[in-house]
């Protein structure tokens, strides 16, 4: 992709299956720049489950169309060899990319890290728009560029949630119709968290309450450095992740406000 002459450039990367969480940073890129780039690339360097990389949902066509009726100029869904042309260097994620979804998911932030570094060579935007949904891969992505001292601004948007309060997920469409109403659990158990005087115990506490939810992790955590939270942290929040039926859902939440 060559881009010499269209600066400034806002940029949303996706794996497709575009919703309408995708759609709310396409649309906060759109009020940074006219030059909106959505790629769609579903990176295998990031799967350490195979079976999780071959079951990602793809649909192209209408992810085009909700891209670009949400604001985006450019949607590029580039092939493997045109991301990964060599052998890829690898960037390690480092040590808070072996904690919680690094835990569980080997290797995959290294896969993140390699991948977005990647993109960001290609694409050169001033502007990089990612969701709080991620929010351990929103904090490794800002470690990154700081280290790197790559020259994009890193934008963060807020979780899209349904009706319910289940937050918006590619992988939500492979939940039977009595998962999809026991995921919400895992939102009603971070709001009450929030509102609570002991937001750990809450949390677990409610959690419990629906045991065909199989907890990876449900802690809180320090927003600023990732350590495990206690009473003098500034901006606790609580991130949880798990298993219904074998789908994997993760959340998270600020304690103290609802956000
Ligand atoms: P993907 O899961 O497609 O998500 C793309 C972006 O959408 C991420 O920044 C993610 O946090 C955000 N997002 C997903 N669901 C959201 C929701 N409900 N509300 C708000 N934002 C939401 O994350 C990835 O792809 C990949 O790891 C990627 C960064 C593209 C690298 O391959």
């Amino acid at each position: 992709m060559k881009n010499d002459l269209i600066h400034p450039l806002a940029f949303v990367p996706t794996m497709g299956a575009l919703h309408a969480g995708h759609q709310s940073l396409i649309e906060i890129a759109k009020s940074k720049s006219d030059e909106v780039v959505v790629s769609i690339f579903v990176n295998p360097l990031q799967f350490e489950n195979k079976e999780d990389l071959a079951q990602y949902p793809r649909s192209i066509e209408s992810d085009i169309t909700k891209a670009e009726s949400s604001g985006a100029t450019y949607v590029w869904a580039p092939t493997f060899e045109e991301i990964y042309p060599d052998k890829p260097e690898i960037i390690p994620a480092g040590k808070i990319g072996n904690i919680f979804e690094g835990v569980h998911r080997f290797g995959h932030f290294d896969g993140v890290m390699t991948v977005v570094k990647r993109l960001f060579d290609l694409v050169k935007p001033e502007f990089a728009v990612f969701g709080e949904k991620d929010f351990q891969q929103l904090f490794l992505i800002k470690q990154m560029v700081r280290e790197l001292s790559i020259p994009v601004k890193i934008i963060e948007a807020k979780i899209i949630r349904e009706d319910d309060g289940l937050a918006m997920s590619s992988r939500n469409i492979r939940l039977s119709v009595s998962d999809r109403a026991r995921a919400t659990i895992i939102s009603k158990a971070l709001t009450e968290a929030a509102m609570s005087k002991n937001p750990r115990s809450t949390l677990n506490k409610v959690l419990a309450s629906e045991p065909s939810f199989q907890i990876d992790y449900a802690e809180i955590i320090d927003s600023d450095s990732f350590e495990i939270a206690d009473k003098s942290t500034a901006n606790p929040r609580a991130i949880v992740a798990g298993w219904l039926s074998g789908v994997r859902l993760i959340d998270n939440m600020a304690m103290g406000t609802k956000s």
